[in-house]
């Protein structure tokens, strides 16, 4: 299947055009050196963190502030956590805060050198070689070491240490797919502050499954053979243009940029609504996602991963120039990131851009005199992929013609693994092969939407469809009752879906009013959603309480990020949300904030092994009395259906 790509002028060493642009390699640069700069020889310091400091929505009238990056270092030598700001384009340190020198003991990200820091230290260690060989294994070095998130269970030797947990494969090869071997019953606790192992748990021995699983193209299956070529030609290139980072497609514009923490987030979004340009949306991206699994016994409970605050989605972005889903005319954006050693690298082609065929968009037939008439939907797709150990996360993003914007997550990769016996069952386990199974878990992400319908002012409206009695008033019975109510501050901000009412929330200017007397709007649908399973006393529902509920809407503050706060890698929790909504701002003609939970339950099942199908999750974003009348009454019929 043959893509096109669509040709691009960005010169990564000119100056940045627009103040929300993603970093580029020589403020990266610059900021790190600022930073070494102060500390002195800071070989043996981690930049764990950096970002764009965005400007606040507050301080968006008059003269533009000037860049600035946010970085978090973790020295190696005092175990201090420090924050910096830096100015750009001269590199001057007008920030500086040692999160340590004032307890606060949670932790930045892990970085990606890490992980192979852990592998070695995991390695050397006596007690996990020992419970190897007492499984058979002898050969470390073909062991594959998977460090995850520790969180925090209050445990008194891990206070103040920088913890991560890892458990081992044994792959037969550096192809192989190790989770279809794991090394099972046995977690080795590392202490990355010290640099050595604090614990093994060496919980129940088990056999390693031998089974292979491989999917990669030589798996031995045979590919099926009726398939025809399917092409997508777009012979004057796409309707969309892109500058710099701002994309133009039919009425829609946006910015785009990529950050490490949050991967790609959208700014700006606006339609041209015949001539004039309104605002929709200031600025959306997932701000958090968890990964809670559901087997309690001690080698799997503490398993819960965010991919957001512990390890970063833009971070462990991939680069599409191993082939994406995409076809068509394709433009790609690359990214600029910091490593640990605070030296810049490009993600080459880390943003997808592309359009779609979409079926119909709207349809119309005069059964009594013939005729019909029919247009085709077209969206743009702005898409990236990221991978997280064993999983795949797609976020892609979809612009239509009628003024909706969906999101989409599509979750695929490989699931985590443990030990079945054949013939056992687990009340926490789906088996996938004869010795093998997947822990019953969940995908729950947090997105935060900045709306801006018409304006920087908004409120909330909770919609229900409701019954109404049988009476004077609706003597048939058959009356259909809407039920509209304000969320009037924060105390009244944390919200359940409702799948018999058909719940929305609509986000409406009440200062913006239609043609037809009412506020103009936006609703957001959620989809069928999970909510988290885990005890609102657990520590990951502690440390994600966001997962809780699918909707958090508060007033803007520019400190309130993330919902489970800035750090969260060991987090002891109540941070975010909760913490920020005790406050009760109100809610009325307000710079309103979203924070959209939804995600699947996941109960493993044999399809989804040796790789997952894509499963999707997301919502929508739909205009309710935004325009006239359909916007895209005005899209003219495809030359290819008469
Ligand atoms: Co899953």
């Amino acid at each position: 299947m043959k893509s096109t790509l669509v040709s691009r002028e960005f010169d990564p060493e000119a100056p940045p055009q627009n103040i929300l642009d993603s970093l580029l390699p020589s403020e990266i640069r610059t900021a790190a050196a600022a930073i070494r700069g102060v500390l002195g020889d800071a070989t043996e310091v981690l930049f764990s963190l950096m970002l764009l400091e965005e400007p606040s929505r507050e301080s968006s009238v008059g003269t533009p502030p000037e860049r600035r990056v946010r970085v978090v270092t973790l020295d190696q030598r005092t175990h201090m956590t420090e924050e910096w700001v830096v100015a750009l384009p001269h590199g001057e340190v007008v920030g500086h805060d040692n999160l340590t020198a004032r307890g606060i003991t949670a932790q930045p990200p892990i970085v990606v050198d890490e992980f192979i820091e852990v592998e070695r230290i995991v390695k050397e260690s006596a007690e996990w070689q020992a419970a190897m060989r007492k499984r058979g294994v002898t050969d470390f070095e073909i062991v594959q070491v998977d460090p995850m998130s520790a969180g925090n269970f209050g445990f008194e030797n891990e206070r103040g240490l920088r913890i991560v947990r890892a458990v081992c494969y044994l792959p037969k090869n550096l192809q192989d797919n190790a989770y279809a071997h794991p090394i099972d019953g046995l977690v080795t606790y590392v202490d990355l502050t010290n640099g050595q192992v604090l614990t093994v748990v060496d919980d129940e021995l088990f056999p390693i499954p031998d089974e292979d699983s491989n999917f990669h193209d030589d798996n031995g299956v045979v590919p099926r053979d009726d398939l025809k070529p399917l092409e997508i030609i777009q012979p004057e290139g796409p309707s969309f243009t892109v500058d710099g980072w701002k994309v133009s497609w039919q009425k829609w514009s946006f910015r785009v940029s990529m950050n490490a923490r949050e991967g790609m987030v959208l700014h700006d979004i606006c339609y041209d609504d015949d001539g004039q340009i309104r605002t929709v949306v200031d600025r959306m991206a997932f701000a958090e996602m968890v990964v809670p699994y559901g087997d309690p016994r001690p080698s799997h409970f503490w398993r819960s991963a965010f991919d957001v605050g512990e390890y970063g989605l833009g971070a462990l972005a991939n680069s599409l120039s191993l082939g994406c889903d995409c076809l068509g005319s394709i433009y790609y954006f690359d990214a600029y990131f910091c490593d640990a050693g605070g030296n810049p690298y490009t993600l080459d082609r880390a943003i997808c851009l592309h359009e779609e065929d979409f079926g119909v968009l709207w349809r119309g037939a005069n059964w009594r005199q013939g005729g019909s008439w029919v247009r085709r939907s077209r969206r743009l797709v702005i898409s990236y992929w990221t991978t997280v150990g064993n999983y795949d996360y797609g976020f892609f993003w979809y612009f239509y013609q009628d003024g909706t914007i969906q999101c989409e997550v599509k979750l695929t990769g490989i699931i985590q693994t443990a030990y079945l016996a054949p013939g056992d069952s687990s009340p926490y386990l789906g088996r996938v092969a004869p010795e093998l199974a997947g822990q019953h878990h969940q995908h729950m992400f947090c997105v935060r939407i900045d709306p801006a319908v018409d304006g920087q002012l908004n409120s909330v409206v909770e919609v229900d469809a409701v019954p109404v009695p049988m009476g004077p008033g609706n003597p048939y019975g058959n009356a259909i009752g809407k039920r509209s109510t304000f969320l009037e501050s924060e105390s009244e901000g944390r919200r359940e879906t409702n799948l018999e009412s058909g719940r929305v929330w609509q986000i409406v200017n009440e200062e913006s009013i239609n043609e037809f007397g009412s506020p103009v709007s936006y609703k957001l649908i959620p989809a069928q959603t999970a909510m988290m399973i885990a005890d609102a006393d657990s520590s990951v529902a502690r440390r994600a309480m966001f997962a809780k509920s699918a909707l958090w809407v508060t007033r803007y503050n520019e400190r309130e990020r993330y919902p489970s706060g800035e750090f969260p890698n060991q987090h002891p929790g109540g941070d975010g949300l909760p913490l920020w909504m005790e406050a009760n701002r109100g809610l009325r003609q307000e710079p309103v904030v979203l924070w959209h939970s939804f995600g699947t339950t996941h109960f493993v099942r044999p399809e989804d092994w040796p790789v997952m199908p894509v499963e999707y999750v997301g919502f929508s974003l739909k205009p309710f009395g935004f325009f006239r009348r359909n916007p895209a009454l005005d899209v003219p019929p495809s030359s290819t259906c008469h």
